[in-house]
């Protein structure tokens, strides 16, 4: 979910439903917003940002203070009551809530007894009631009443609380979500992220767990849940407002498919020197007599992340010689795992928020493995609680579906393949000068693989109408091939599989008909011959093969219906070029089909809750 707030001297209005399209990424199935002026005004809706603003348009919204909230729902159905801000049984507190009470049924039947009633089924209007009831109780402050109510709730959560009683101040909390105070002069601003604040702001505070902000227009004070005062650390955002818009592109997708080149550049900028054949990973220095000792890595994300982890176990066994395993760790979370000191964990997350990942690194961390973090978002909860990690570089990634943090992910999976490789002396060093310079050169060709567009809205337009497809590639093209199919049924709600390909022939040869479009990773690398055999396979039962070949490609281009030419490259290397036509391929099919491309129905970016 996301949210924003904002209490100073301007209109607080637009600055709170901008913030919310900014945040829109997070969840959209509802949203709503609360503004303070001469008493609480709450107004919700089910549906998108768009349609908060329609239902609201007619209606005085001013007020210097004021929060709003885009949901993804957990605990009750979107739907307007659903919808946050929630409020307390008496209408004088509302509040907009991030994350999971878990002990909301324990609390709610308590509250039941004495009285309370409650007006929708989330676990977030059971922490305004009880922060009401504690107020009714004692007699206490807002302030004092919100620390207690803190201290009774297990789970996760980032709130903002606005009182009628107290119309200048905002109270602002985290536990295990994310949370960003922005300070300006007479102002303040709050938000899940960074990206509300930004245009208004570079200076801003990172809340952390069992924080509880106090905000004034004029005056800040945080406190830890147990009552002292913190001093608070005030950062420069390096974020540029330019980063969060779509830049002529339709949108956010196709643009941020196009900035690969960039972003693979910007991730490997300052880190590989191919003339002297060296890699430099500032994040891990720390840790190089570690990695000359490591048994194992075990590699845990979730999503897209956990694709780029299968990458990244061809790339670290095949040049580092470390036995790789790739968790979803949410599996891993969850099975009493078998961890060593003499295990290195590496955790993968573009938002660095994903929860089932953070609960994977600290069981990790328990069992005394060394964690390494390979995130996007600068300054998020996973690189704060990894050991030591490895930034992406690839700037906001604002469409759901995940296309540059993928590349980057697997740059810097490549990145640490050879860093690990050159503490163990796994390469020698005239293949690392070798090896460093042709990756030197993929930002290039990735620019080449970006121009198959035209040949792929072509082929997206024949296959548009599919019900299923399927994604077959062998090797670390294995992982490429589940991602194609992500991608595919994530944005355009068309049923699609990844598979290895010679394993078709153990089930999904059994769907194969004259509606099934296949679609080969087929370059020209040590597997090729094996899957022109597999593509043969598909033909001889009547399904439509589309195949990424290597440039000049002849063979399979007399085999296919469509062929879609990538630049050559070593085998380790294709995964960063043949991802890039599946991702257009789903963008395209997806614009087609008139669906929602940036945001996808049901999903969300940042999946803050296991
Ligand atoms: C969500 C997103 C995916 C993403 C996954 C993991 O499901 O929709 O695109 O791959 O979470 O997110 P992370 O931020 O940890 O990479």
């Amino acid at each position: 979910c996301g949210i924003v707030g904002y209490i100073g001297y301007r209109d607080a209005y637009p600055i709170v439903i901008k913030g919310l399209h900014r945040l829109e990424y997070r969840g959209y199935d509802s949203a709503g917003i609360a503004l303070n002026n001469k008493g609480l005004k709450v107004y919700k809706k089910a549906g998108k940002v768009s349609d908060l603003e329609n239902f609201v348009k007619d209606i005085d919204l001013t007020a210097t203070a004021g929060m709003g909230h885009t949901r993804w729902a957990t605990h009750g159905a979107p739907s307007d009551r659903n919808s946050h801000p929630h409020s307390s049984g008496d209408r004088k507190l509302t509040i907009i809530h991030n994350g999971i009470i878990e002990n909301y049924v324990v609390l709610k039947e308590a509250l039941l007894a004495k009285g309370h009633i409650f007006k929708s089924d989330t676990d977030t209007e059971v922490l305004i009631h009880l922060v009401e009831d504690i107020q009714q109780e004692t007699g206490l402050d807002l302030r004092e009443a919100v620390r207690l109510a803190l201290n009774r709730v297990v789970g996760a959560y980032a709130i903002v609380i606005m009182s009628a009683d107290a119309p200048d101040e905002l109270i602002a909390a985290r536990k295990g979500s994310p949370m960003v105070i922005g300070v300006g002069k007479g102002e303040y601003f709050v938000a899940s992220d960074a990206t509300p604040i930004v245009e208004y702001t570079k200076n801003v505070i990172y809340l952390n767990d069992n924080e509880i902000a106090y905000i004034k227009r004029d005056d800040l004070l945080i406190k830890n849940i147990d009552n002292t005062i913190q001093t608070p650390y005030i950062q420069e955002l390096e974020l540029q407002l330019e980063m969060l818009e779509k830049g002529g592109f339709d949108h956010f997708m196709l643009k941020e498919i196009y900035e690969q080149p960039r972003s693979i550049r910007d991730c490997m900028r300052g880190r590989i020197y191919p003339k002297e054949g060296y890699v430099q990973l500032g994040g891990i220095k720390e840790y190089v007599e570690k990695l000359k000792n490591i048994d194992r890595i075990i590699i845990v994300a979730c999503g897209t992340s956990w694709h780029a982890g299968l990458v990244g176990e061809y790339l670290i066994e095949e040049y580092a010689r470390v036995p790789v395993e790739v968790e979803y760790a949410s599996e891993f979370r969850y099975r009493n795992p078998i961890i060593s000191e003499k295990d290195l964990v590496i955790a993968i997350s573009q938002s660095g928020e994903t929860a089932d990942t953070m609960a994977a690194i600290e069981l990790a961390k328990e069992k005394g493995a060394t964690i390494f973090g390979i995130c996007n978002v600068v300054g998020a909860s996973i690189p704060r609680i990894t050991h030591a990690g490895v930034y992406t570089h690839a700037g906001p990634e604002i469409g759901v579906a995940s296309t540059k943090a993928f590349t980057a992910q697997v740059t810097v999976l490549t990145l640490m393949a050879f860093y690990i490789a050159q503490q163990r002396g796994t390469i020698t060093q005239s293949k690392f000068v070798e090896y460093l310079t042709e990756l030197n050169e993929i930002p290039d060709l990735v620019e080449k693989a970006l121009l198959s567009n035209e040949q792929v809205k072509i082929i997206a337009e024949r296959f548009k109408d599919s019900t299923n497809c399927l994604f077959l590639g062998r090797g670390s093209s294995f992982p490429v091939a589940l991602e194609g199919a992500l991608k595919l049924k994530e944005i355009s709600y068309i049923h699609a599989e990844g598979y290895p390909a010679a394993e078709m022939k153990h089930g999904p040869i059994a769907l194969i008909d004259a509606d099934m479009p296949v679609i080969f990773i087929a370059t020209k690398n040590s597997s090729y011959e094996k899957v022109v055999s597999n593509i043969q396979e598909v033909k001889a039962r009547g399904g439509h093969v589309i195949a990424i070949v290597s440039e000049g490609d002849t063979d399979v281009k007399e085999m296919a219906e469509y062929v879609i030419e990538i630049p050559q490259t070593g085998e380790t290397f294709v995964p960063l070029l043949a991802t890039i036509p599946l991702q257009l391929l789903a963008y395209h099919i997806a614009v087609l089909r008139d669906c929602n491309v940036d945001q996808p129905r049901n999903l969300a970016k940042s999946v803050t809750v296991e």
